[in-house]
């Protein structure tokens, strides 16, 4: 059986608080949406279908499909029976139908897949045991525990508020049948809306079989209607991600201060320390320890590295046996061959390093190419930019540059050359020669210091 799914998300998220819709604020820095989206493929949907309103043009745009999507516009958000009937008309007659919601991000693929499975092409309801059930459509069932039907909180009678067993949202009918019982909705209740769950009762009713399958994890099926909701589904969709990784391997020192937004690929025995944040696409190799507090970003580390404390990398290659920091920051462009270092307070920008070269303390190395054995002595600033353009700088193997130099670009330092420290170099410095550009010193013998008058 063909499988569509309809992803609702034309509403407008009122208690955000914000001027963006709601399903666009991110978990683990991607729109809520796209979550619910990737799901919605790992399903194997045969079509997917976003029902959009509020922010609609917005919401299409920063969704960056991928695949090819249906986005029906339901232009007043009459309920969320209109809100399915909107995406009906695109949607294959003999199809299975599983209506998902757009801020109901963490539902797991495996839960969705019993829920169908369960269904067996009949009518699914996802439901789940909340302590507090405030706010949700409760479930009426009969003594032989079936499913009967959906009560809103507000139509509900005391006795049945007191039902602890509530509607997720999240079901799947057969698109025949659906198609039938959306057009026999009303709005007589009390938010005057076309209430999806009405078909619930209406398929009992027509003697089709509806399922009620009560969750494990409420977590997973919780919305979010507000920023306190958000950060706790951000927390809970970290913690998901932390425990598995561990679970590949990764040893992290506090699984409760690790942000992971995009992927990591980790070898063997890599260590993360406290409070680290990796975005975008991160590979780690063998051993590769990261220290407290750093941000990695779009980078790829060999095997062995030490990444110290404080340090930001950003679109960067590191070499194996690389150590970085403490307070160290790498950013886009940058290659490092293996064993370089780079210590605190040191910038390199779209610079590549060559094997076992030094940057330890306080410099600035931007658009360099710098080769293998070089030692940059602390404070040494490339002067790379004119104040209109960029410029390179060449170091060659096994180059010494002293302390407190500016080496202003375009500029090549010869191979083996030496720099004598405090030096500005505006032109080339040939090999194996020292070069320095410095006033001679000189003392003054019957120089007085001032003394204080009066
Ligand atoms: C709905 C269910 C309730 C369930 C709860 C779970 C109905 C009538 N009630 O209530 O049984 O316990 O979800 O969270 O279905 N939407 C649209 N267009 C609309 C209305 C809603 O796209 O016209 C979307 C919203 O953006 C949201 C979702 O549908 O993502 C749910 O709508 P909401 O108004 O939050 O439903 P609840 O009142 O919470
Ligand atoms: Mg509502």
């Amino acid at each position: 059986m063909k499988l569509e799914i309809i992803i609702l998300a034309a509403g407008q998220g009122t208690r955000m608080r914000s001027r963006q819709p709601k399903v666009l604020h991110p978990i683990a820095g991607r729109p809520m949406l796209a979550h619910v989206i990737d799901t919605a493929h790992a399903l194997q949907a045969d079509r997917i279908h976003v029902v959009i309103g509020h922010g609609a043009e917005q919401v299409r745009e920063t969704i960056d499909a991928a695949h090819a999507m249906e986005w029906p516009v339901q232009e007043q958000q009459l309920g969320t029976g209109h809100a399915v009937a909107q995406a009906m008309p695109g949607v294959d007659t003999d199809a299975m139908v599983l209506v998902l919601y757009g801020d109901v991000p963490l539902i797991r693929r495996d839960t969705l897949q019993d829920l169908l499975d369960r269904a067996a092409g009949e009518v699914g309801l996802l439901t789940v045991m909340l302590a507090d059930p405030k706010g949700y459509g409760r479930i009426l069932r009969n003594s032989r525990n079936e499913l009967l039907a959906i009560v809103e909180e507000r139509d509900a009678s005391e006795a049945q508020r007191a039902i602890c067993e509530v509607n997720s949202g999240i079901l799947c009918a057969p698109a025949a049948r659906l198609n039938e019982w959306l057009a026999r909705l009303d709005n007589d209740n009390a938010q005057g809306e076309y209430y999806l769950t009405d078909i619930i009762a209406m398929a009992v009713a027509d003697g089709v079989k509806a399922t009620g399958v009560c969750a494990q994890d409420p977590i997973e099926l919780s919305g979010i209607n507000d920023r306190l909701q958000l950060a706790r589904m951000e927390r809970h969709y970290q913690q998901r991600q932390a425990e598995g990784l561990m679970r590949e391997g990764l040893s992290l020192i506090d699984p409760a201060r690790f942000d992971l937004r995009g992927d990591l690929k980790i070898g063997s025995d890599v260590v993360i320390d406290a409070n680290v944040l990796i975005e975008g696409k991160v590979v780690l190799g063998e051993r590769v320890y990261v220290g407290p507090n750093c941000c990695l970003r779009d980078v790829e580390i060999g095997d062995d590295c030490v990444i110290a404390a404080m340090s930001h990398l950003d679109g960067a290659r590191i070499g194996q046996r690389c150590q970085i920091g403490p307070f160290a920051r790498i950013r886009p462009g940058t290659e490092l061959a293996a064993e370089a270092r780079v210590g605190n307070f040191v910038e390199v920008k779209k610079s590549r390093i060559g094997t076992g070269s030094k940057i330890n303390h306080l410099s600035y190395i931007g658009d360099t190419e710098m080769g293998a054995g070089v030692n940059i002595g602390a404070g040494t600033i490339t002067c790379n930019y004119d104040g209109a353009n960029k410029h390179k700088t060449v170091i060659g193997d096994k180059a010494f540059i002293g302390s407190d130099s500016q080496l202003v670009a375009p500029v090549t330092i010869g191979e083996g050359a030496t720099i004598g420290a405090g030096s500005t170099i505006t032109s080339d410095a040939p090999d194996h020669a020292l070069t320095l550009s410095r006033n001679k010193q000189r003392s003054l013998e019957n120089w007085k210091r001032p003394e204080k008058k009066g």
